[in-house]
């Protein structure tokens, strides 16, 4: 199917679980034809081993309302992933992103506390501090790797404080977010195989909630060992899926967007410029790039029901993918939707279409990504792309594998 170019490939033979169409990141070309004529196609996942196929969903609108109306589309019944296979159902629906009410809103009420823009807030000069540390280690180079040596750490170490886990662990859980999320790409996850990094995830989050249980912190593994639903503390998988549901969706998503929003103003001079001449565009620049490369693909819900959209019936126990690098760039809504646009400062998907699950961490990814963004062109103005950056192909979350950079001279 790759040798044929993707505005050639017949609707009805694309199969948007073939990995071969993810080489260079989304196949926003494919996402272009089916949100105008397919707004509800299957892909029959035909190049993996024992996968049911999917509906995907590509307008904002049809997107939208899916996210809200969990009764019909479910996110316990089949969990979260694209893929089965990738992290057995039982661990998903101990994680309150793959429950339905009323037990996901009990939860999340609970995490949702700690994670308002006024309690995050509290944490700039933190988060500030980080970045500054990790950029004070380029100190004297003349070029870095943006992922390795800026996205990562960094995120990993706010991540890390928030979770109470060790400096000294930070690149350890950062390597076991990254393949336990690369869902499809095979150096990560080797023909399809993921269960080894999740049941060591598992193993490791359950010896440190044993460690809190003992000596609780104030940090979120303590309130997840402590955390009562109905009368009833979590139970021990509860516990430790919940402690790697915080660690990869607070670590990953970040450092997809700001190195995927690094490689989008380093392409883009003048827009890089625009930032560079005036920090105070930075937080609605943060919006566009979330817009343009949103860092979770996308989210599954299974039907609990049969249903008609768009004249294509859903049958009940079909997975549904709703895929937001599609419903963030629909011409309708966007005025040349492929092109950045630092002042857009657009509403957009990437954090979910509203509804129960809408992400719990966006306080903390705006604030990371601002502090991060403005760390960056504040100190090095001039960086240049060194290299033409890699994509690192999965079907679910939106990498870059390295950013080469000549990182020019240091401001004043
Ligand atoms: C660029 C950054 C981020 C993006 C694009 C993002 C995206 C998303 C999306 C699309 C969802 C919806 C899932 C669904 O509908 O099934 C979600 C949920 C969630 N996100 Fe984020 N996220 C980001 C950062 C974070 C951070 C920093 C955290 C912090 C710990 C976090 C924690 C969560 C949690 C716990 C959920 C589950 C919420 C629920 O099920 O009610 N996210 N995120």
């Amino acid at each position: 199917m790759a040798t044929i170019p993707a505005s050639e490939i017949p609707l009805e033979e694309i199969d948007l679980g073939d990995m071969s169409l993810w080489e260079e990141g989304p196949p926003h070309e494919i996402f272009d034809r089916l949100r105008a004529e397919a707004p509800v196609h299957w892909s029959p996942m035909a190049t993996w081993e024992d996968e049911p196929g999917f509906w995907s969903i590509t307008r904002p609108e049809d997107i939208h309302a899916i996210s809200r109306d969990w009764e019909t589309y479910s996110s316990e019944r089949g969990g979260m992933l694209i893929a089965d296979q990738s992290v057995p159902l039982e661990v998903q629906n101990s994680m309150f992103i793959g429950m339905d009410p009323p037990r996901h809103d009990r939860i999340k009420a609970i995490f949702q506390r700690g994670f308002t823009p006024k309690r995050i807030g509290e944490h700039e000069e933190a988060i500030r501090q980080i970045a500054r540390e990790k950029f004070d280690l380029l100190e004297g180079r003349e070029e870095a790797e943006l992922v390795a040596e800026i996205a990562q750490p960094v995120v990993a170490r706010v991540i890390g404080s928030f979770m109470g886990t060790p400096p000294e662990d930070d690149g350890h859980w950062a390597d076991l977010a990254l393949r336990g999320l690369a869902v499809g790409n095979d150096e990560l996850q080797p023909g399809g195989e993921n269960v080894a990094t999740v049941e060591r995830v598992l193993m490791e989050a359950m010896e440190l909630a044993a460690e809190r249980r003992e000596r609780p912190t104030d940090d979120l593994t303590s309130l997840l060992v402590h955390t009562e639903v109905d009368g009833e503390q979590l139970s021990d998988l509860e516990v430790a899926a919940g402690f790697a549901l915080l660690v990869a969706a607070g670590m990953d998503s970040t450092k997809a967007t700001y190195s995927n929003g690094m490689v989008a103003l380093l392409k883009n001079p003048g827009e890089h410029q625009k930032l560079v001449d005036d920090p105070s565009l930075i937080p609605g620049a943060v919006e566009e790039f979330l817009r343009m490369h949103p860092a979770f693909l996308n989210f599954r819900r299974t039907a609990t029901r049969d249903v008609e959209l768009h004249g294509q019936t859903i049958r009940e126990g079909d997975k549904v993918i709703m895929w937001y690098p599609a419903s963030n760039r629909d011409e309708k809504i966007y005025e040349c939707p492929h092109q950045l646009k630092v002042e857009r400062n657009p509403e957009h998907q990437a954090f979910g279409a509203g509804g129960r699950h809408f992400c719990l961490g966006t306080a903390l990814a705006r604030l990371e990504l601002t502090v991060l963004f403005e760390e960056t062109l504040g100190r090095y103005p001039e960086m240049e792309l060194k290299a033409e950056p890699e994509a690192l192909p999965s079907l679910f979350t939106n990498q870059v594998k390295a950013i080469e950079v000549e990182l020019g001279p240091r401001a004043a």
